[in-house]
């Protein structure tokens, strides 16, 4: 561990959406979220839970990956961390208090990654909201992560266990696929840097931890009545044990409900395991990934 600040969470994702409305009913009508105002530029937020937000769609041209936002323990641990990214000279920026109000952020700042160039935002503290969710279609457990798609898993593996505090908890032989852990957050995987289905930079999915199979199995009779398409499942990761669904949404997002993830202590936590990349091993009950939309998966935005 080379970093000397400590991460709570992932605190939520930014996708440009090239429908905003079509998205927002997805997030909503699909997805079970709630609808938790808008942002600058016409941007719409979206929650989980008591959070201000855990997505933001921003209206744009193109789908892309915008950004991921991080949640560190405390303030302190967001001043370690500007330091420290000053120190490795990824030159953070502030965010401007006015837009970081509108995100209902405290403070921010943001960094490049050079691995991929993608934006990540470190912050610590965000607006709790009090009134209750109104949506009841899903129990949402407050969890989330997310992957990417990269010509070069491994190497993006390395920076980020070197420089940005993360832990392999699992990884594909071969390096196809590697699923790392924010430390100290005990989730099997925050963050999973992916070597399919194509090597070339793309958004692979974003996933939210629900409480119960029913949740999934609701999603699972829920997205036929709207027509929209299965990715990946039912099924069970061979590697967090997690259940899973991933959906497409309408910009070829795609989104999971995962259930069941694996837990890691702050100390004594199991070594990584070199996985099977053997096909009869890729999901324990046999589920194959939709792969003739791969090519539409959305782009990311760089910095
Ligand atoms: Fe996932």
């Amino acid at each position: 561990m080379a970093v000397d600040f400590r991460y709570r969470r992932l605190g939520y994702l930014t996708l440009n959406v090239t429908d905003i409305g079509k998205s927002s009913a997805f997030a909503t009508d699909v997805f079970g979220m709630d609808a938790a105002g808008e942002g600058e530029g016409g941007a719409r937020f979206f929650r989980t839970g008591p959070n201000h937000h855990d997505i933001m769609l921003v209206p744009a041209e193109k789908a892309a990956f915008a950004r991921s936002s991080w949640e560190l323990e405390s303030e302190d641990d967001l001043d370690q961390a500007l330091a420290h990214y000053q120190r490795i000279g990824l030159a953070p920026q502030l965010v401007p208090h006015d837009e970081a109000a509108s995100l209902g952020l405290e403070r921010a700042f943001r960094i490049v990654e050079p691995k991929l160039n993608t934006i990540w935002e470190y912050y610590a503290r965000m607006s709790y909201t009090s009134v209750p969710r109104k949506n009841t279609l899903t129990k949402f457990q407050g969890g989330k992560h997310y992957g990417l798609i990269t010509p070069d898993c491994k190497a993006v593996t390395d920076y980020m266990v070197e420089n940005m505090g993360f832990l392999v908890s699992d990884y594909l032989e071969g390096w196809g696929a590697a699923l790392l852990r924010a430390f100290p957050n005990p989730n099997h995987h925050s963050f999973a840097p992916l070597g399919f289905p194509a090597p070339k930079p793309m958004f692979h999915h974003l996933a939210f931890m629900v409480e119960e199979i029913d949740d999934i199995g609701k999603l699972f009779n829920r997205i036929k009545r709207f027509d929209v398409q299965i990715q990946f499942g039912i099924g069970r990761h061979p590697t967090s044990g997690s259940i899973h669904l991933y959906i497409y949404d309408p910009d070829y997002f795609v989104w999971e409900y995962t259930l069941g993830m694996e837990q890691f202590p702050e100390t004594g936590a199991r070594e990584p395991r070199r996985m099977s990349s053997a096909p009869e091993n890729l999901d324990l009950w046999d589920a194959r990934p939709d792969t003739q939309h791969a090519a539409k998966f959305p782009g990311l935005v760089t910095g």
